[in-house]
Order: C-alpha cells, then sequence, then structure tokens
C-alpha cells in the first residue's frame, strides 16, 4: 500500500528477521516500532515468542485499526494512533539535546525544558517514511523542533526522535536509504551518529530487494546501532557490507558468512567523523585517503555551477529535429530565429530568436555531435525568465563562456564536452577553469575512469551535483604527459566525432592511461 504517509510495508522476511535479530531482543525488552504500519516488524517479534512490550506508533487510522485488532488480546502491545514526529507523550521522556548541542544556534532556553530522563526504550525497530510529503505550516513545526535539521527528509527526522528516546546500552535498527551515509546535507546527521551511536553494522542493497519499492536514485541500506557516550561511540569500528545478489544472503550476515560479491569496509568511527563532512568513503583504502587527503580539489582550480532553468521547458525550448533525445512535446526549432548572440539581455529588435543550448547528456565524449537544442532568447523573453518566479536565471556569468558540461544525473561513465558561447541547462554542471589553459587537462580529466570511478565514491546516489564534483581530486600530471594529453585533446576537437571515431576512441585511450598513472 502507498499514499501520503510513505506506507511501504516490509514484506520481506529476510528482511524483517534479519533487523529483529540485530536487535537481540531479550526478556521484558521495551521496544518501540515508530512508524508500525500494520506491524510487519512487531509480528516477527513476536514470533521469537520473548516476553516484551511494544508501543507501536502510527499517524494512519487504517493502519492503526489492522493492528488494534491484530493484537487485542495481546497486553504486552500497545497501538496509538499519533504523530511520532511530535507525540507528547514520547516527548515526557525524549532527550532532543543529542540534536541540539550538535547544531549551531544552541538555544539554552530549550534546553532547560528537556526532562533529565536519558532513554526510555531497550529497542526501535522501523522502516520509517522516506521524504514523506509535509505541507509548508507542519514543516515550520519541524524546524523548530529539529533545530539545524533537514526536515524535508522524514527517515533522518525518525532516526533522531528515535534516538532521543533510546536508553544508553539500547539498540536501533532501521531500513532507511543509504543517503545519510553520503549525502551532504546529512552532515550534521552523520556527525550526531558517529559521537551518541556505535554503528555496528550497516547493510547496503539495491531498492528492488524491497517488495513494491524500485527507486533509482540511492540504494537502502539497513542501519543497526547502540547508543552510547562519545569517547565509546569514537572509537567505534563500523561494519558496511554491500555486493548483495538477493536478500536471502542477509541471514549468512548473522553467522558472519559471506559471499564472494560481498564487499566489507571496516572504518573507524573517529576517521569517519574526521574525514570532511564527516562522509562514509567505501573505497579501497588508498583511494579513500585521496579523496580526504588530496591537497587540491577541482573546486579550487574551477568554477563549478549548475545552469539556467526557463521555467516551462515546453514553452521555451525548441529541439533541432523529431529525432532528439526525449524531444516528444518539444517544438522544432525554426533554423531561421537561430541567432548568434553572447548578449545576456536577450537579442533587441526581433519578436523569436533561440540560440543554441545545452541541455541532456551526450552521445560522445570531448565534444556533442551537433547542437540539438535551442533556448529562446529575444530580449523580451530574456526580460521574462529575469522576473519570473519559476526561472532560474542562475550563474548567469558563465553564460556564453568556454567552459566543460558534465550531465547532473549519473550515468555508467561520464562523457564530459566542452562548451563555448553556449547556455546550459540546470541538467548540467558546467565546469569553468580559473585558468583557461587547465580547459583541455580538465576535460580530458572529467572523462577519465579514474575520475568517474573518485565521483562514484564521493557520492555513490545518482547525482553529480556541483557541490560532489568541487570534491573531486586534483591531481597534475607530469609536463611531458600534460603535453601528451593536451595534444590529444586538441586532435580529438579537431576531428568529426562520427566518421573518425576509431582515432578518437584511441586517443581517448591513451589520455585515460596517462590519468590513471598521475592518479596512481
Ligand atoms: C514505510 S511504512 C512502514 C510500515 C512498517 N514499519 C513496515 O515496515 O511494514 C511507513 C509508515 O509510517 C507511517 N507514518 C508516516 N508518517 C508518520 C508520522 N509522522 N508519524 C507516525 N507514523 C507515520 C505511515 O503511516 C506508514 O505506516
Amino acid at each position: 500500500m502507498k499514499d501520503v504517509y510513505c506506507s511501504y510495508y516490509t514484506e520481506s522476511e529476510d528482511i524483517t528477521s534479519y533487523m529483529v535479530s540485530k536487535m537481540g531482543i531479550l526478556e521484558n525488552d521495551f521496544i518501540l516500532e515508530p512508524s508500525a504500519g500494520e506491524g510487519m516488524f512487531i509480528d516477527e517479534i513476536l514470533k521469537r515468542k520473548i516476553k516484551v512490550r511494544i508501543d507501536a506508533l502510527d499517524i494512519n487510522e487504517a493502519a492503526i485499526l489492522t493492528m488494534k485488532k491484530k493484537y487485542s488480546d495481546m497486553s504486552g502491545v500497545n497501538v496509538r494512533l499519533t504523530d511520532t514526529l511530535f507525540d507528547q507523550i514520547l516527548d515526557n521522556y525524549a532527550n532532543n539535546e543529542i540534536w541540539l548541542k550538535n547544531t549551531d544556534i544552541l538555544l539554552d532556553k530549550q534546553l532547560d525544558l528537556f526532562s533529565s530522563q536519558d532513554g526510555h526504550y531497550d529497542k526501535v525497530i522501523g522502516n520509517p517514511p522516506y521524504g514523506a510529503w509535509q505541507d509548508i505550516e507542519k514543516r515550520e513545526l519541524l524546524k523548530k523542533k529539529y533545530v539545524g535539521q533537514y526536515v524535508k527528509e522524514t527517515y533522518t527526522l525518525f532516526l533522531l526522535r528515535s534516538l532521543s528516546v533510546l536508553k544508553n546500552g539500547g539498540r536501533l535498527s532501521f531500513i532507511v536509504p543509504d543517503t545519510f551515509l553520503f549525502l551532504n546535507m546529512h552532515e550534521k546527521l552523520r556527525k550526531i551518529l558517529l559521537t551518541n551511536t556505535k554503528i555496528e553494522e550497516v547493510l547496503i542493497f539495491p531498492s528492488k530487494f524491497f517488495p513494491g519499492v524500485s527507486f533509482g536514485y540511492s540504494n537502502l541500506s539497513i542501519i543497526t546501532l547502540e547508543k552510547c557516550d562519545r569517547d565509546e561511540a569514537l572509537e567505534n569500528t563500523v561494519r558496511i557490507i554491500k555486493g548483495f545478489s538477493s536478500s536471502a544472503e542477509f541471514k549468512d550476515v548473522l553467522r558472519d558468512k559471506f559471499q564472494k560479491n560481498n564487499k566489507i569496509y571496516k572504518l573507524k568511527q573517529l576517521d569517519i567523523f574526521t574525514t570532511e563532512k564527516s562522509r562514509f568513503i567505501l573505497a579501497d583504502d588508498k583511494a579513500a585517503t585521496m579523496i580526504d587527503a588530496s591537497d587540491k580539489k577541482l573546486g579550487d582550480m574551477a568554477s563549478i555551477v549548475t545552469g539556467f532553468y526557463s521555467g516551462n521547458n515546453k514553452k521555451f525550448i525548441c529541439s533541432k529535429n523529431e529525432g532528439v533525445k526525449n524531444s516528444k512535446g518539444y517544438t522544432v526549432v525554426d533554423e531561421s530565429k537561430i541567432v548568434n548572440t553572447t548578449s545576456l539581455i536577450g537579442v533587441d529588435g526581433v519578436d523569436e530568436a533561440y540560440v543554441p543550448y545545452i541541455k541532456s547528456s551526450s552521445a560522445t565524449r570531448y565534444k556533442r555531435t551537433e547542437d540539438q537544442w535551442f533556448v529562446r532568447w529575444d530580449s523580451k523573453t530574456v526580460s521574462f525568465y529575469n522576473v519570473n518566479r519559476k526561472a532560474r536565471f542562475q550563474n548567469s556569468q558563465f553564460y556564453f563562456k568556454n567552459g566543460i558540461a558534465i550531465p547532473m544525473v549519473k550515468s555508467k561513465e561520464i562523457r564530459a564536452t566542452l562548451m563555448r558561447n553556449r547556455i546550459f541547462d540546470q541538467s548540467i554542471v558546467g565546469i569553468f577553469p580559473n585558468d583557461e589553459k587547465d580547459m583541455y587537462y580538465i576535460l580530458a580529466l572529467m572523462n577519465s575512469d579514474v575520475i568517474n570511478r573518485l565521483i562514484h565514491i564521493i557520492n555513490p546516489t545518482a547525482n553529480n551535483s556541483s557541490n560532489y564534483v568541487k570534491q573531486l581530486p586534483y591531481k597534475v600530471p607530469t609536463s611531458k604527459d600534460r603535453k601528451k594529453i593536451e595534444k590529444n585533446v586538441a586532435e580529438i576537437l579537431s576531428l568529426d566525432v562520427i566518421e573518425d571515431k576509431d582515432r578518437i576512441d584511441e586517443l581517448h585511450k591513451q589520455n585515460n592511461e596517462l590519468i590513471e598513472n598521475t592518479y596512481n
């Protein structure tokens, strides 16, 4: 069942059984299920026939009704209709200091109000809603309660809320997207986890293991942790396991039995904590050190920015012809209206004018086959972009400048292309070297396998957004290698991308090897 509450129930015994086992339930444990749905985890817990008490909370009346019926003769299961993030009973034993002491804005008054009781539950288990829709009013309330946190993502708030009511020594197991490990916006949450808990194990796996769910932007993960004090937390080593071919393998992990494809990383929490943005870097030691310790980052060498949005693409953007990929619904450009300009205020004295536009990924590396998209650029329309609330006339100092385009959405390999005198779309990350002399080397770099690998390590989710591209390590080759790379790039740019494909591939291969050596 799916709705505004993000009710994807955990209908996978492999998952519920692994998670309940990880919790290590003991007689008389007091357990919280903060987003209980129809009780998938509770059923698994009850199967174990251990005497426990369970608080099962959910915001959805239908789910509560189902559970009330199901557990009517079980005095140990207390089902309650509530919004877990604001529940007043939980407030009574919550210790929100966990995140307040980690925020920049320390609200002493708020701290005074907190109960001195540190935790209430022995165990928390859950599959909280991911990115559940919140109206603006609720978002404002969440911002006040979860100070300094990114409130648009509900699963992270459930994680914090649950931590605040967990006893010291209490254990939690959650199934959530793996984005909290990598994304910049979750840095504060990572710091809280790394200093208040021993993260025992994280399994990372494709979302399709979860029946009925499949989102492309990230993997799912199961995190199991124990609440503890700071010193203990930072001393702890996290075990992270990836490379599962099915959820049936989870039960083997419980017995420390691994498959050939499994990749296991052991990271000390103190090391993660002190890494830039406290990011989890899942790579062999060499790549991890390179990312963390490299003196120079690409962001030091170039401006790295996202491009323009018209506010209404189908209205203002045209394709070259009907054969252009994903051009359904777009008008084909009237070639007589294409103009040659680099004016940021648009073309005067004409009703309708268009300029070439870089949008979507390229089929080729180094340079694009042809201009496939055009954006309307007469002065009247450009003025409209500047005032329209939906349009984004952002980073305009880079429009029509020389730079390098890479697509925002990751594909198996990054195909970076040179752009000259072009406007670029918000789906493109534009790289504009501080010194134009670095253009050809950076163009080769962005097409290399090394950079492709590193960007996937820095942020394994589906996005190449500019903030991650900036963090790529920048290494300088020997001057001999650099000359060779630049010569190759110059030759590639002089060739025809279709007719001379073989020669381009050969030159690209040489560049790739030279860059591989540089980074090794
Ligand atoms: C992904 S489902 C998981 C349900 C159950 N834990 C399971 O694994 O089958 C998320 C549940 O969270 C509930 N939920 C969403 N927002 C909530 C909130 N603010 N407070 C309490 N429950 C909430 C939904 O109604 C839904 O039942």
